[in-house]
């Protein structure tokens, strides 16, 4: 199966992606990820991502794409794939369609995951992940007598730059103008699933596995 996950910054894409790449047993593709591991390592193309990331911006598309394709062409891919952050313009998702022709492949589906814009900017002031491990976790769901350390490892529980308030705001506007537009794109290619994202992951995790589960 190919995926793709969609839905404004806080959705859920990456804790939804989280428990499903481990149930379908297919390569999680971050693009956000890939940035921020970048940035940790201080490469070139981290460097130059981060100026457009502290700013809530997107990074350019030719630099997406040319990291989507190289990753898609690797062999664990062959037998499906979950994306995460990408496509975000029109312009990549139309270089995705391009590169899935390519490979003599389609989209399975696109599940967005749709969720009130409240509730967005709460779990992304709330967001923390774990330093070491990267995993997700809210602070409105942690113990309070425990929201600086990681249950999984120990490490330092620490908050995105990019989820300050101003760039988060910068991103949700990002989102609407640049993104929002795409869910029309895989409407017309009849791929289009919306999913009520305003459950909390347990029951968002259930829907998306029948969903998937009946693509099967
Ligand atoms: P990216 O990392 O992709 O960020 P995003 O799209 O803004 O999405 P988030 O990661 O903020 O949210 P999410 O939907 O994954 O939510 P999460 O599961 O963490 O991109 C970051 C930046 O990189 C971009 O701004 C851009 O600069 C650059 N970039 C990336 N891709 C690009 C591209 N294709 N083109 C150009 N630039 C690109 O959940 C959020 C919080 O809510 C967590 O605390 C979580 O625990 C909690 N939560 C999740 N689900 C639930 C639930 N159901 N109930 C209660 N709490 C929940
Ligand atoms: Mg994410």
């Amino acid at each position: 199966m190919n995926i793709i996950l969609m839905g404004p910054p806080g959705a859920g894409k990456g804790t939804q992606a989280s428990l499903l790449k481990d149930k379908y047993n297919i390569p999680h593709i971050s693009t956000g990820d890939i940035f921020r591991e970048a940035v940790e390592k201080s490469t070139d193309m981290g460097i130059e991502a981060k100026k457009y990331m502290d700013k809530g911006q997107l990074v350019p598309d030719e630099v997406t794409i040319g990291i989507v394709s190289d990753r898609l062409a690797q062999g664990d891919c062959a037998k499906g794939f979950l994306l995460d952050g990408f496509p975000r313009t029109t312009v990549q998702a139309q270089a995705l369609d391009e590169v899935m022709k390519k490979m003599g492949k389609a989209i399975s589906v696109a599940v967005n995951i749709s969720v009130s814009s409240n509730i967005l900017i709460e779990r992304i002031a709330g967001r923390v992940s774990c330093g070491k491990c990267k995993t997700v976790y809210n602070l409105t769901l942690l113990p309070p007598d425990n929201t600086h350390t990681c249950v999984k490892c120990g490490g330092e529980l620490i908050q995105r730059d990019d989820d300050k308030a101003e760039t988060a705001l910068k991103r949700l506007e990002v989102y609407q103008a640049q993104t929002s537009p795409l869910l029309e794109y895989y409407e017309k290619q009849k791929v289009l699933v919306n999913i009520d994202g305003d459950k909390g992951s347990e029951g968002v995790f259930e829907i998306i596995s029948k969903l998937l589960d009946a693509l099967q």
